[in-house]
């Protein structure tokens, strides 16, 4: 008889996003007259960039002929793509990566999902709260969370390191033994960011306590302050404690044409063993490759043109997020986030749970957004919105906002 992995029953019913859309869609089949501005999951709206899509038709019609056709490519990713990103990711700000130190994947998600299968199911798992749920789902379908509390929304063996407005949104170092930090920077889903020095904090922790920090850079391109690191590297010592992951999704529109890719330094030894060859191991024997198209795709973001054209497409989403953290200041609501994010996270008005708050504002604007609850225990009292929208429908959607706030 064939057993089931027990720990997917221990799950909460449905991954955050997918219960969100199951939601929208209920109200929108029950009230098919209502137009709902939909400002919850951060998907991308505008168009690919002109180079990108350029570099896809090239690539497709190279496919097209016997002469230029790729078949397998090799799993790690395409040297043209790998040596854009050590130059333009990391050379031009003064980090020396090695080529054999990134991975092109198919996104954030899957790397962030798939790294725990080179560590141990034993080790101890520390997450900012609230946190994007993936990295605590996946760590529970591994056996690494113990048992979920629903009445407080979190995992008996993870440790949640609260991220709130009381203490700036900076996770303190941990009191007990942590072996796995995943910190996100700039944060989904508060949008808030750590600086170089809080950031050298976490480093230095990690390398005298041999932890290992998993750190989520998939909204660096939206960072405009000075102090605060594109790359975990830009910090001294970081190599030999840190793996990072990349995304195009937020950058270049990726969301549904899939790249992205994680660093992991030869530096990291743990357990004698180097984590670059483990997750080459992994890679090589769980994945194929991102396709040869869309890598031509992505590096096609590393072009003066295509850089030229991203920045545009940044500057358009964090300005949605100035509009919506303006719009709900004015309103009365605490909002932080959007200054080096496409994200603002807002504490909803009086003593409104989260999801009450996303439920009043799904009937009464017409407006969804996510419930931070859905982020972990201390998410709960806020809701995150998103930058992501058109510009026009984000102006809509919080001129709705504040004339409900105005009601309540
Ligand atoms: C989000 O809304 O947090 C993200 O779009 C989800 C993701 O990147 O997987």
């Amino acid at each position: 008889m064939a057993h089931i992995n027990h720990n997917y029953l221990k799950l909460p019913g449905s991954y955050l996003f997918s219960e969100v859309a199951r939601r929208i869609r209920a109200y929108s089949e029950a009230h098919p007259d209502r137009e709902i501005i939909k400002l919850s999951i951060g998907d991308v709206t505008r168009p690919l960039a002109p180079a990108v899509i350029q570099a896809l038709h090239a690539a497709v019609e190279e496919q097209a002929q016997a002469e230029t056709f790729h078949g397998y490519g090799p799993e790690q990713g395409y040297d043209f793509l790998r040596c854009a990103i050590v130059e333009q990711d990391f050379r031009a700000r003064g980090v020396e990566i090695d080529k054999d130190e990134i991975f092109i994947s198919d996104g954030a998600k899957s790397d962030c999902g798939n790294i725990g299968d080179i560590f141990s199911a034993d080790n101890v798992v520390a997450v900012c709260d609230p946190v994007y749920p993936v990295y605590v789902d996946t760590n529970a379908m591994a056996g690494r969370a113990g048992d979920y509390d629903a009445r407080r929304g979190g995992w008996s063996r993870i440790v949640y390191m609260p991220t709130t407005a009381e203490n700036g949104f900076v996770p303190a170092l941990p009191d007990k033994t942590v072996d796995l930090v995943y910190l996100c920077s700039p944060s989904n889903p508060t949008g808030t960011a750590l600086n170089r020095a809080q950031l050298q904090t976490w480093v230095d922790w990690a390398n005298e306590h041999d932890a290992v920090i998993l750190f989520d850079a998939a909204y660096e391109a939206f960072i405009t302050q000075d102090d605060v690191p594109h790359s975990i590297y830009e910090v001294e010592g970081a190599k030999t404690c840190a793996i990072e992951f990349r995304s195009f999704s937020k950058t270049a529109g990726f969301t549904g044409t899939r790249c992205g890719y994680a660093v992991v330094p030869k530096a990291l030894v743990r357990d004698g063993a180097s984590l670059n060859a483990l997750w080459n191991r992994h890679q090589t024997t769980k994945f194929n490759g991102t396709s040869y198209i869309v890598q031509r795709g992505a590096a096609a973001v590393y072009t003066s043109e295509g850089q030229r054209q991203i920045r545009a497409d940044i500057d358009y989403y964090r300005s949605n997020a100035q509009t919506i953290k303006a719009g709900l200041t004015e309103a009365g609501l605490e909002a932080f986030g959007a200054d080096n994010s496409p994200y603002v996270w807002a504490k909803t008005p009086g003593n409104l749970g989260s999801w009450e708050f996303f439920d009043l504002l799904l009937d009464r604007a017409n407006v969804a957004v996510t419930p931070g609850a859905g982020f972990g225990p201390s998410g709960e009292g806020y809701i995150r919105m998103t930058g992501f929208g058109d510009a026009e429908d984000t102006r809509r959607a919080v001129e709705r906002i504040r004339s409900v706030l105005e009601h309540l």
